[in-house]
């Protein structure tokens, strides 16, 4: 019989799942540093608490360690996407949302986990070697910013460059398909606002120098967010002052993170850490003015309001494009003006969607 090790904090929760599952699955509960004894399974379903970080790099080297093809579930609470980003980081093949379906549970065991991304759609553009790049890279480096570990510059950039190519070969209506049809939602933001800046880029003809800066930029520029504590971070209702004092910290953890990596150029952390200043002086965390504020700048925040506007989120159905863009026209001098203007042409790429 197929079996199943489940690793949780308390067995409470899923006590009524070993029930159904009796004389399908054979579920054996072990608790964490029991599991960590010996190398994991061929299926194991993590309950553990994400929102605490201890013992993550022990869970992470310990899947490490996993038989190829062995699957890692974890479950995290519905809407959390630091949670989800989180058990990616520490090696998870999959996610399932609180309370556990045991129906689910079984697809994802059995089934072929792809078509269970909510995607029948285009295989191919699923498997774009650009979008699988940027995911990786991603997970890798949310990973060792959650663990505070040293980021990898080389991989970076080779990921910057492949989706560069990917854009100018297959343009942004392809790349915003394949960011959507991605199964897990942890990482499309980051991924949208990369697509939208390098296409920006393509739009005001700059060199590929800067496009691949750009998409560092959208990739990295929220990374930071890994050390804001999730009540903040994904708290439903308006943040008070003080949640947002601590919200505001997260360019500068994000410069923190990338300074471990050796070799970065100064104005790729420019743009991670100033994507919320604006021309008027009224944007954090340095208050800068239009002449202190890089072409660069300017535009992944722009990229970055249209992205965070036209995204899917579970409590909310996705802005159009043209009401996006309005808004980006409302801000006024918060914005440069001539930079929103050539912007049109990549937003209404984004009003298909
Ligand atoms: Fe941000
Ligand atoms: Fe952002």
């Amino acid at each position: 019989m197929y079996q199943l090790n489940i690793i949780a904090d308390s067995h409470a929760n899923i006590r009524a799942l070993r029930e159904k599952l009796l004389g399908i699955l054979d579920v054996q509960f072990v608790s964490l540093p029991e599991a960590l004894a010996s190398p994991p399974g061929p299926a194991t379903l993590l309950d553990i608490d994400l929102a605490k970080q201890t013992a993550f790099s022990e869970v992470r080297r310990w899947l490490g360690r996993k038989p190829a093809n062995a699957k890692a579930m974890f479950l995290v609470d519905k809407a959390s996407r630091l949670q989800e980003a989180r058990a990616c980081a520490l090696g998870a093949t999959d996610v399932l949302h609180r309370p556990i379906n045991y129906r689910t549970l079984l697809t994802k065991l059995w089934g072929d986990v792809a078509s269970l991304s909510g995607d029948p759609g285009n295989a191919t553009l699923r498997k774009s070697p650009a979008v699988c790049a940027a995911i990786d890279t991603l997970q890798n480096i949310f990973s060792s910013a959650c663990l505070g570990e040293q980021l990898d510059a080389q991989s970076i950039n080779s990921a910057g460059n492949a989706v560069v190519s990917h854009l100018e070969t297959q343009g942004l209506t392809a790349w915003i398909e394949t960011v959507r049809t991605h199964h897990s939602a942890t990482y499309q933001h980051c991924l949208l606002v990369t697509g939208l800046a390098v296409a920006f880029g393509q739009q005001i003809r700059i060199s590929r120098a800067d496009r691949q800066r750009l998409s560092f930029a959208g990739m990295l520029h929220d990374i930071g967010k890994a050390r804001i504590p999730l009540a903040i971070l994904e708290k439903p209702g308006r943040l008070t002052d003080d949640e947002m004092e601590v919200m505001k910290k997260h360019p500068q953890f994000g410069l923190d993170a990338l300074q471990t990596a050796p070799g970065l150029p100064a104005e790729m952390l420019d743009m991670v850490v100033h994507h919320h200043e604006y021309l008027d002086g009224s944007g954090y965390p340095h208050g800068l003015t239009a002449c202190e504020i890089s072409d660069l700048v300017r535009m992944i925040t722009i990229a970055d309001i249209f992205g965070a506007l036209i995204e899917r989120r579970p409590y909310r159905p996705p802005m159009s494009g043209a009401a996006a863009y309005n808004i980006l026209l409302e801000m006024g001098p918060k914005l440069d003006k001539d930079l929103v203007r050539e912007f049109r042409p990549v937003a209404d790429l984004g009003l298909r969607h």
